[in-house]
């Protein structure tokens, strides 16, 4: 199992590229079940969940191909991913390929309403909370399937297909909107998503979905109105930056301290954290290319937020400005209100010589002067890279365990930092 090994103490100076959202790409995958046309989608990162969700695509029959470097291209460009749903050549997700990934749950929708049904895997637990799915299946009821459980599987049937229906979601949901959305495009008339979630990523989503020839309204908002066609073409799409890795590499550079311009991020996308990282302290200008982070010595101001749905602060960043929040010269309030147990990282963040209290549902993190290197564990996604940005200013050597859980969500992440001057090193094997 591959470690990434950190010596503290560099600043950072450079460009690093953003990739495409993640968070974005698999969504897009899996739009590509809805239609016998060819998807081409272009900036895809390359990412293991990415190459999973590939995976349980082609177990349903989806054909794909990955384009070769076109010219200018380099590696730091995402891949362009053409894939094409001629025929479903399976309804069922496997348990085997469902539970390696949560959002692969996500292909209930589009094969509902694309076959008339779908046996897919519950994904079972997670390392961050319960996570349930009772909206995903609710939305599929209300726009007219049956759903029944058994032996771990959701088998939903819609024999005479979907019908447009008012879905009104008692909390925001990034996934349930997806699966809505994904389905009620092909539904016999009219759909009414209330109290969608309103992510970027959802955005995304739609806008090519209406490239593929879907009646979408409210696109970014909280309320959508589809009305349902009964087919879509094929579609080219890019995918939009992702603003997580935007907002991780953001803070890398304020705690390292350093001048970089984060490459084709979009600041649009994530206002509440620059508001956050301003008020820290951090330089963040926004430009034509980027978006430039700088801090040169200046003390790290502590800060009071609450982890919120879009456009508010982003629980996929909470684990980061923790980590940030440790060298603060005093006393931050950090509030998770999105998924339980997202805490995991306060252990690890401890052996570095974090000053942390958990209250509940609220971290109090207490700065210090000094954190030490230390080996720690990678527990989840983002849990794991808050211990990396630890360890840009940890004395010593932090060595961190189980890097698979970065390579789920960040391209190339010991690349994009060493080439800006950290000491970030991967190292293979046992
Ligand atoms: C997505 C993101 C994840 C991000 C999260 C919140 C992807 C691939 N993943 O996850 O990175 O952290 O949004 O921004 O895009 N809930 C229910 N019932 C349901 C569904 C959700 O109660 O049927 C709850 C969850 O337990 C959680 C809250 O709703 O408390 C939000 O979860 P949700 O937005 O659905 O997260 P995901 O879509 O799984």
């Amino acid at each position: 199992m591959d470690r990434i090994r950190i010596r503290g103490g560099n600043r950072l100076t450079g460009t690093i590229p953003i990739s495409g959202a993640k968070n974005a790409a698999l969504p897009l995958m899996i739009v590509s079940l809805l239609t016998p046309g060819t998807l081409t989608l272009s900036n895809v990162p390359r990412l293991a969940d990415v190459r999973q969700l590939q995976r349980i695509l082609q177990n349903h029959g989806v054909d794909i191909m990955v384009a070769g470097k076109r010219p200018g291209q380099n590696g730091m460009q995402g891949d362009v991913k053409q894939l094409s749903a001629k025929v479903i050549a399976d309804t069922t997700a496997p348990y085997e390929l469902v539970s390696k990934m949560r959002a692969s749950f996500w292909v209930l929708g589009p094969l509902l309403a694309r076959c008339g049904e779908a046996k897919v895997s519950l994904p079972g637990g997670c390392a961050i909370g319960t996570r349930p799915v009772d909206m995903h299946l609710l939305a599929m009821e209300k726009l007219g399937a049956e759903i029944a459980i058994e032996n771990g599987y959701v088998i939903a049937n819609a024999k005479k297909g979907l019908k447009g229906a008012h879905i009104a979601f008692d909390k925001v949901s990034v996934g349930a909107t997806h699966a809505a959305l994904m389905a009620s495009v092909l539904a016999d008339g009219d759909t009414i998503i209330e109290n969608a979630a309103s992510e970027p990523e959802i955005g995304d989503v739609a806008e090519c979905l209406v490239k593929m020839g879907a009646r979408i309204e409210g696109i970014h908002t909280s309320t959508l109105k589809v009305r349902g066609v009964t087919s879509l073409t094929g579609a080219e799409h890019s995918v939009i930056p992702d603003r997580i890795e935007t907002g991780t590499y953001a803070m890398c550079v304020a705690m390292a301290g350093g001048d970089v311009l984060l490459k084709d991020a979009n600041s649009g996308h994530l206002s509440a954290v620059i508001d956050i990282m301003r008020g820290a302290g951090i330089g963040v200008e926004s430009t034509n290319e980027g978006i430039r982070i700088h801090r040169n010595g200046h003390a790290l101001e502590p800060v009071k937020i609450d982890t919120e749905p879009y456009p508010g602060f982003p629980t996929d960043c909470q684990a980061q400005l923790m980590a940030l929040m440790t060298k603060a010269d005093g006393t931050s309030m950090i509030r998770e209100t999105i998924f339980e147990n997202r805490f995991m990282h306060v252990q690890e963040l401890a052996r570095l010589g974090a000053d942390i209290h958990l209250h509940g549902d609220t971290a109090e993190v207490r700065g210090v002067k000094k954190l030490t290197g230390a080996p720690v564990m990678a527990t989840d996604l983002r849990a794991s890279v808050s211990l990396v940005i630890a360890g840009l200013v940890a004395e010593g050597e932090t060595t961190i365990n189980r890097v698979y859980h970065l390579d789920r969500g960040f391209e190339t992440l010991e690349e994009k930092l060493s080439a800006c001057g950290a000491d970030v090193t991967r190292i293979s094997g046992s």
